[in-house]
């Protein structure tokens, strides 16, 4: 099991529903978006992918045109990709064209898939290679496992953080031939957002809160990470 490089400064929010805690992270993204555009002509964000951030990237889809959003300026990349072809449903990069990018106005070249259909060994080092050219992120996204996993980074799997990208071969969540971007690089982001919902969380939220080493607790950037929760109780 990797350490934490550094202790994590970790800001928990709890949110009374579900709506809530979406507006709240899609209103997050906007505000880091306006200011990393204003200060460096561009927004890098990477993705989480499963199922809780759909309908914040629908959010997305929806904003009206007050918003002066500048998708010109966007550059997208993922924390993690399954090893399925790009078409298949289950492709993060499929779920995220379907709920928002194929409705708005990123340019096609600033959407950074990762390559996973080539698998788990050329898939990383592809997408290593995409990454060589990525400055630090302006915010990183991330779901949490019900056994504590973020991105694809699980328990009692060590991860290679020597490369940006690294394969996963024994995934617990299928499929099990994965490409995750390693601690080290989604360490390298002004902002980490958790987003956590759902009851089925609780254990995970618990051990992570009483400092249980689990894989989320690995997000240690510099700036601390912001947890946004939607039915997990944080006692005080
Ligand atoms: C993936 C995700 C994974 C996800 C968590 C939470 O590709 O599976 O990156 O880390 O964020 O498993 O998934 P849910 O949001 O579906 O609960």
């Amino acid at each position: 099991m990797n350490h934490p490089l550094s202790p994590q400064n970790t800001r928990w929010k709890s949110f009374d529903s579900v709506e809530g805690l979406r507006h709240a992270v899609c209103d997050a993204i906007v505000s880091r978006a306006q200011e990393a555009i204003l200060q460096r002509g561009r927004f890098s964000i990477v993705l989480a992918g499963g199922h809780t951030p759909r309908a914040v990237y629908r959010l997305l889809r929806d904003l009206p045109q007050t918003a002066y959003v500048d998708w010109s300026k966007w550059h997208i990349y993922h924390g993690d990709e399954r090893c399925l072809p790009p078409e298949h449903e289950d492709r993060n990069s499929l779920m995220v064209e379907q709920v928002w990018t194929h409705f708005v106005a990123i340019p096609k070249e600033n959407i950074h898939d990762i390559s996973a259909e080539l698998g788990p060994v050329a898939g990383a080092a592809a997408y290593a290679n995409t990454l060589a050219g990525a400055p630090t992120f302006d915010l990183v996204l991330l779901g949490l496992g019900e056994d504590g996993h973020t991105a694809s980074l699980f328990p009692n799997h060590a991860v290679d953080n020597s490369a940006d990208a690294v394969p996963v071969f024994d995934s617990p969540k299928p499929p099990s031939e994965r490409i995750t971007l390693s601690q080290n690089r989604l360490n390298n982001s002004r902002q980490v957002i958790f987003i956590v919902s759902g009851a089925g969380k609780q254990d995970a939220v618990e051990n992570w809160r009483k400092g249980v080493p689990i894989p989320a607790t690995l997000i240690a950037p510099e700036n601390g990470v912001d947890v946004y929760c939607y039915e997990v109780k944080i006692a005080a």
